[in-house]
């Protein structure tokens, strides 16, 4: 079980710029990457998955299929869908 808050997706979706805060969904979780988006290694690109779901875009760039990766996205876990 987990402590933290649900939000729907209307509420993610409200948070999709930088101004708004830069929320994303994967697998169920929710996650605040606004501190994230500046120092992403695949620059201002992670903006086209903000207010919305990361599996399609790392569908397409593979190279986020990675234990690191998962490991850095597990530090702006804020709620859950
Ligand atoms: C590269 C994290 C979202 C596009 C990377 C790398 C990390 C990362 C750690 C470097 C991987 C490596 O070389 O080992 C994340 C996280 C995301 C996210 C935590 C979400 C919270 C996205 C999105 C896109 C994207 C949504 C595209 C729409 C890219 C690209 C690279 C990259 C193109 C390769 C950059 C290069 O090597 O030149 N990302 N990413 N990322 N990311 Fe992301």
């Amino acid at each position: 079980t987990s402590d933290l808050p649900v939000y729907s997706l209307e509420e993610v979706t409200k948070h999709c710029s930088l101004d708004t805060g830069v929320w994303v969904t994967y697998k169920g979780g929710v996650y605040d990457i606004t501190e994230f988006v500046a120092i992403h290694p695949g620059g201002d690109k992670i903006l086209l998955a903000a207010g919305g779901a990361l599996e399609p875009y790392w569908a397409l760039y593979a190279v986020h299929q990675q234990d690191h990766v998962l490991e850095i996205l597990s530090e702006y876990k804020i709620g859950v869908l």
